[in-house]
């Protein structure tokens, strides 16, 4: 009996040793945790349980047979968050460089199979030199066998994604799927093709970190939602992530604790410049709106001429989607329209409320959006409030002007509750450019056409630049002070809260891609 016990502690021990010491102090000498670090810092002490710790690699071809390391290059379990059961991989670099092979692969298709059965979450803990060379295409089969899971798993249980070492190649394309990507500076990269391959087909020179580092995810191509500085950053914002979300489909976000006591923020009031041309930080009516400290901004970074992020309102998780009049005038245009587009419907999916504040002066006009198809993705956007059954409220800080008008989830596409502040102004465009249009025979016949221009921009602006014609027609439930918006979001959400949408039978909507 002793001898077995003994025999499995051993194998145990060199299981936990990975590739071996050697290999682990060079990870650490990268700045970069090991899997089994990675793991334990992130689920709650002595919560993990391993799944499969003694699976070895099937291959026999150039001497793999001789190389053999218990785990096989991933260390894969469950355990729990603050409590909550989550499902987690975490690739060895240590390991054959964490390469994916087809037994690798099978032990995380074993826990994502797992994680949609009992419905919690899967956090995938990325690091990996991609397909294991050896396998050839039984490690792309692998790769698809993930793929297909993270496909089926879409909306069902949220699905994270860190990437803390390479990701290249088919590698790119689970996390990909998944609902959130998380980068760590300066140790991760992700792309298609590398660097070689990049200079060998259309002669550009550039370095992993301009191709597919965290700093170029995170701004230009939006590809990751978060950055982290380090490991142990890009860990804690997985659990800060993690906090806002259920465990399903099927459930809501479990609620913090909460008290009404400050209901009336005064200082929502200070917030709107006098001149409406001038910018303010729609970052400080999102603070004076939530809970205190409570905002957690995604895609921070990108596109940022749209906020979006999840927050508590009255100790609920909601999603928030702000136009933003510090970058662009808050317009919409293709990265923004398709940021936000992604976030509704991740909000949709998991029962997160929507709350939009909008001051948007229309869609960002010119060649490069046109031809870049502000048209489609624009669409995505109002396609994705319009197919969005979650209690949905609307607060118009200023402008809303324009298609843009009817895309931030306005009244007539599905919003239960829609707000403005007396500074709103509800119209197809801005009084100038509308006094322009409509009145350009009155102005170039006039003896004095510059003072006819101001007049009639002025008419125009007393009918149109305030929220009273809309809420005239019920566009606008109600016209409200800021200082009161709190107060009234925490009641109009408790309103909806058992809210349903039964709909029609179909097999998927066509989103316009
Ligand atoms: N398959 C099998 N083994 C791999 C591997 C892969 N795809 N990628 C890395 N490894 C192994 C290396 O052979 C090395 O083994 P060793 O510890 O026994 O020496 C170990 O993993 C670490 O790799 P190394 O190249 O020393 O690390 P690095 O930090 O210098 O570079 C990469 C990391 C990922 C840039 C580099 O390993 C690489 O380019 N890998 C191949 C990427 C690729 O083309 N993948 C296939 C297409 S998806």
């Amino acid at each position: 009996m002793d001898s077995n016990i003994k025999t499995l502690n051993e194998k145990l021990a060199q299981a936990h040793l990975g590739g071996g010491q050697q290999r682990i102090d060079k990870q650490h000498a990268n700045k970069k945790l090991t899997a089994r670090e990675r793991i334990l810092y992130l689920l709650d002490t002595g919560s993990f349980e391993e799944i499969g710790a003694l699976v070895t690699h099937r291959t026999k071809d150039f001497g793999m047979d001789k190389q053999q390391y218990y785990g096989d290059g991933v260390v894969t379990g469950y355990g729990t968050i603050s409590g909550r059961l989550v499902y987690v991989f975490a690739q060895d670099f240590t390991v054959f460089g964490g390469s994916l092979s087809e037994t690798h692969a099978e032990k995380i298709c074993k826990v994502m199979d797992l994680a949609v059965k009992v419905g919690s979450p899967i956090i995938g803990l990325n690091d990996s030199g991609g397909a294991r060379i050896q396998e050839g295409v039984r490690s792309l089969g692998g790769y698809a066998d993930i793929f297909y899971r993270n496909v089926q798993a879409s909306g069902v249980i949220p699905q994270l994604s860190a990437i803390m070492g390479p990701c290249a190649g088919g590698a790119v394309y689970s996390p990909a799927m998944t609902d959130f990507t998380i980068m760590v500076q300066d140790t991760s990269y992700m792309f298609v093709t590398g660097p070689n391959v990049v200079k060998t087909v259309t002669n550009e020179t550039v370095t992993s970190e301009e191709l597919g580092g965290a700093s170029t995810h995170a701004t230009k191509s939006g590809v990751a939602h978060i950055t982290a500085t380090n490991d142990v950053e890009c860990l804690e914002d997985i659990k800060k992530l993690l906090s806002y979300l259920p465990q399903n489909n099927q459930e809501k976000a479990k609620d913090y604790p909460f008290e009404l006591t400050d209901e009336i923020r005064q200082e929502l009031a200070e917030i709107i410049p006098d001149n409406a041309n001038k910018p303010y930080d729609m970052h400080a009516v999102i603070a004076g709106i939530i809970d205190t400290n409570s905002f957690y901004e995604i895609h921070k970074d990108h596109a940022e001429n749209i906020i979006v992020g999840f927050a508590r309102l009255g100790g609920k998780s909601i999603g928030i989607v702000a136009n933003q009049p510090m970058f662009l005038a808050g317009v919409l245009d293709v990265n923004s329209s398709k940021k936000a587009a992604r976030f509704v419907r991740f909000c949709d999916a998991f029962n997160i409320p929507l709350l939009v504040l909008e001051d948007v002066p229309g869609f960002l006009p010119g060649t490069d959006q046109e031809w870049n198809g502000i048209i489609v993705h624009g669409a995505k956007l109002l396609y994705a409030f319009s197919e969005a059954t979650v209690p949905r409220i609307t607060v118009i800080t200023r402008k809303a002007y324009g298609g843009a008008y009817d895309v931030m989830n306005s009244k007539h596409i599905g919003a239960d509750i829609n707000y403005a502040w007396p500074s709103a102004e509800i119209a197809v465009m801005g009084a100038k450019g509308a006094a322009e249009i409509i009145f350009k025979k009155d102005i170039n016949a006039a003896a004095d056409p510059e003072a006819t221009w101001k007049e009639k921009e002025a008419e125009y602006a007393k009918l149109f630049a305030n929220p009273y014609s809309a809420a005239e027609r019920g566009f606008v439930d109600e016209v409200i002070l800021p200082e009161t918006t709190r107060h009234k979001l925490i009641k109009a959400f408790a309103m909806l809260e058992d809210k349903t949408v039964n709909k029609p039978k179909r097999k998927h909507g066509n989103i316009p891609l």
